[in-house]
């Protein structure tokens, strides 16, 4: 294990952000309202996977007790599997079928663990053989490890009934970075899917990040709040931790608590572009986390670690 001092960490991420990391290149100023209709969409599922009554009872409807996933709730959907801390890397979520939309989902909680994460610092990497070169945070990979089966074997079994849906891996914050993973172990046994991140720390190494970002068996949108500090984490310092995220970003400019339209959505590449926000962290579309009370202090905590 190597833990580094944060204030070590800050001052390493600030060099990165001074010199390292490659200038932000807008490529578009808003997002079509097709794009935009499924950022929404997905965000949603990303807050389902907050919701207790969404990792305690498989064969049910998802459903949010906050009310931040109506158009989840419109649809017809009914659970294949939802697991809860099965141990401690504390892997939570659900795999649905959306018959409405045609799709079978995969959403990851963002971890109660996140708390562990950052005092602990670890950001060491791992060798993966999902693509050549690739290296990924140990944490992450071992979540998505426990996790793994299940969901696989829930995916399969609803490809088996609705072999013409669309798969789907979404998460926030931590649950971002399981997806991620996820994403990256589907498309290597030939199960397209599509990955949405939602606040997502950098998972694993440029080799990683450029599989991920160019592969023909999925699209991956990667969406970051203005301000959000996550994102920015962990730092990337060439040799040492050449962490690196999945291109292009999806960079919402609006501040907290406000709607957000297709025009406030700009396609950038690169992305250490966040802030120390907590608030925006935590607000995507709607307060994302909402099912979660606790996730909010856990962020706050995490913050608290890093300054
Ligand atoms: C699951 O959690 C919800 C929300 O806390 C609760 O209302 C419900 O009774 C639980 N269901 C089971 C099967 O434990
Ligand atoms: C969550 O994991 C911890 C550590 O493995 C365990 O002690 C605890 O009982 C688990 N909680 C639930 C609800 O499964
Ligand atoms: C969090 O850290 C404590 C103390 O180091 C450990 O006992 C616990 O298992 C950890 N929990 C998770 C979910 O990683």
């Amino acid at each position: 294990m190597v833990f580094v001092r944060p204030a070590a960490l800050l001052a390493l991420g600030g060099l990165s952000g001074l010199g390292w990391a490659a200038p932000v290149e807008v490529r578009d100023d808003t997002v079509s309202t097709e794009i935009f209709d499924k950022l929404s969409l997905f965000e949603q599922y990303a807050a389902a996977a907050y919701c207790k009554s969404n990792s305690n009872s498989t064969g049910t409807k998802v459903t949010c007790d906050e009310q931040n996933c109506g158009s989840v709730e419109a649809a017809d959907t009914n659970t294949l599997t939802e697991f809860e801390n099965s141990s401690e890397t504390d892997a939570t979520g659900f795999v649905t079928t959306d018959t409405t939309n045609k799709l079978i989902v995969i959403a990851f909680r963002g971890s109660k663990s996140i708390d562990n994460w950052t005092a602990n610092l670890d950001f060491q990497m791992e060798d993966v053989t999902f693509c050549s070169g690739c290296r990924v945070h140990s944490g992450f990979l071992e979540s998505w490890n426990e996790a793994q089966d299940g969901v696989i074997k829930a995916v399969q079994a609803a490809q088996a009934e609705y072999p013409d849906f669309k798969v789907i891996i979404t998460g926030h914050s931590l649950g971002g970075a399981m997806a991620t993973i996820g994403a990256a172990a589907l498309r290597t046994i030939d199960i397209p899917v599509d990955l949405y991140t939602y606040g997502a720390p950098k998972s694993g190494n440029d080799e990683w990040a450029t599989f991920l970002s160019g592969t023909d068996k999925g699209e991956s949108f990667r969406v970051v709040h203005k301000d959000d500090v996550v994102p920015t984490l962990p730092p990337s310092v060439p040799f040492l931790m050449p962490y690196a995220h999945v291109q292009p970003e999806y960079y919402i400019t609006t501040g907290n608590k406000v709607d957000v339209t297709p025009q406030d959505i700009q396609v950038i590449s690169d992305g250490d572009n966040g802030g120390m926000d907590i608030a925006a962290h935590l607000w995507y579309f709607n307060k994302i986390s909402a099912c979660d009370g606790l996730f909010d202090l856990k962020v706050k905590r995490m913050v608290e670690d890093l300054s």
